[in-house]
Order: C-alpha cells, then structure tokens, then sequence
C-alpha cells in the first residue's frame, strides 16, 4: 500500500499513521518527524530547517524533496510506505510523481484528514510526545501515563504563535495539492472531528481491510 496523508497541524495524521502502520505492516515515513530529527543531530539539513520549523514556516521544497525521496528508494519500502506530512506543495508533488513513475509504481490513495481551524490550536497546544516509545498524547484527550510525564516533549512549534502560521501555510501552500490529487481519482475525504478511535473507523472504511505485510 502507497498512501498519503495530508491535513492541517493536529489533524490527526501521526495518531492515525500509527495504527495504519502497525496493521499494514509498511513504514511510517514523517517528513515532519525526519527534519526534527535532522535538527536534533545538528546535521547540515537540520541547520537548514530548524528556523523555519520553529516560525511555523515550510522547509525550502529544495531540502525536503530529496530527503523524501531517498528515503522512499530504501529496500524497506518496496512493499509500500504511509507519507504523513509530504508532499506539501505543488512542486513536492510533481517531483514524487516522477520518482514513483520512475520506479515503476503508483499510490493507492491520498487521505485528507479534515478538522476545522477553530479545533486545530487547543489540540496542538496540548499535544506531548514521548521520545522513547513515540507515542502521541494529548493533556485533555488522550492524557499520558503517570510515569511517561516527567519525558515527555512539547515541539517547539505547539505554541499559538507558530500554529497559526502553520494553519496560514497550510492553507496557502498545502491545499492546493487536493485539487491535484483528486483530478488523478486518488483523493480519500476523512473527518477528523470525533475521538481518535471513530476517526481511525472512518479511515479503515475508505482505505479497506487491513493486512500486514510478511
Ligand atoms: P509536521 O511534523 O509534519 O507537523 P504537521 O503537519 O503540522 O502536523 P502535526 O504533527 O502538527 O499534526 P498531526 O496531524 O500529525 O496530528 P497528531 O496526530 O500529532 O511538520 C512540522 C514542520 O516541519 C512544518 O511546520 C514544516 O516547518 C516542516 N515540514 C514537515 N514536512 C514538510 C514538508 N513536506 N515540506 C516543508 N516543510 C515541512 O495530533 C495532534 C494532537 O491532537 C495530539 O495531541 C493528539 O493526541 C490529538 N488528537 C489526535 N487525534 C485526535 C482526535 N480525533 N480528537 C482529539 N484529539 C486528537
């Protein structure tokens, strides 16, 4: 399976992409979770990215395609991938189109999570990751355990500022690829309003039954 997930911030892609990933047995590739990671290693493409990531700008289309491409050339992918988070523009999605197309194969389908602006800031606000098991809380709707709190992470672009202009970017820069991929018969509509567990029933009924892969 070759799919897609797109949405604003907090949407919901990761807490999803989680379960997906688990029952169809593909990697998780978060081109959000490998520039963070980038930044972390303090590698010449961190350096790049970490400005604009905390203004809750889009890394340059230059650092991030490559990066996504190469990652989606392993030998780990061969059997299909779930994208969370890339492409983001127009230019992102026509590069992916022409490194699938030069390997021979196609997406399945390309998931909008949709959530309206006025719920997108109080659910990243409140967003806390736990850097050893990646799992994804949230301080009101899905609390931590007791004894992951003291380790948990807040991004340094959960903040009000950031988020808006994350949610400006993702208007501005990210929507205009939904036309591109439901002009292609790809796009699968998803709300993202309701708890995590209704949301992920409505996901597996446009993707299909789940499999893992052997
Ligand atoms: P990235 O890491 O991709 O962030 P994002 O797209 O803004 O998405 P988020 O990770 O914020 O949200 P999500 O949809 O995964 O929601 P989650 O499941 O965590 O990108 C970060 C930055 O990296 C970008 O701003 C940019 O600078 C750069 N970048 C990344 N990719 C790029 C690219 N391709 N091009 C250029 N730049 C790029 O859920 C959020 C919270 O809500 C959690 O607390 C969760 O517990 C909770 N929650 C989830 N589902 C529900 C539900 N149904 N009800 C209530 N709460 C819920």
């Amino acid at each position: 399976m070759r799919t897609i997930l797109i949405g604003p911030p907090g949407a919901g892609k990761g807490t999803q992409a989680q379960y997906i990933v688990s029952t169809h047995g593909i990697p998780h590739i978060s081109s959000g979770d490998m520039l963070r990671e980038a930044v972390r290693n303090g590698t010449e493409l961190g350096k790049k990215a970490d400005a604009a990531m905390k203004r809750g700008d889009l890394v340059p289309d230059d650092v991030v395609i490559g990066m996504v491409i190469e990652r989606i050339q392993r030998p780990d992918c061969a059997r299909g991938f779930l994208l969370d988070g890339f492409p983001r523009t127009r230019p992102q999605a026509e590069a992916l189109d022409v490194a699938l197309a030069a390997a021979g194969v196609a997406l399945d389908a390309v998931v909008l999570f949709e959530v309206p602006d006025s719920l997108i800031v109080e659910r990243v606000t409140g967003r806390r990751s736990d850097p050893d098991t990646g799992a994804i809380y949230h301080l009101k709707f899905n609390p931590p355990p007791s004894d992951a709190i003291a380790r948990l992470v807040h991004r340094s672009d959960d903040f009000e500022a950031a988020v808006t202009a994350r949610l400006d970017k993702y208007h501005r820069e990210t929507a205009p690829i939904v036309p591109f991929y439901e002009a292609k018969g790809l796009l699968k509509r998803v709300d993202g309003v309701g708890s995590p567990d209704e949301v992920t029933a409505r996901l597996l009924a446009v993707l299909g039954p789940a499999r893992v892969a052997g």
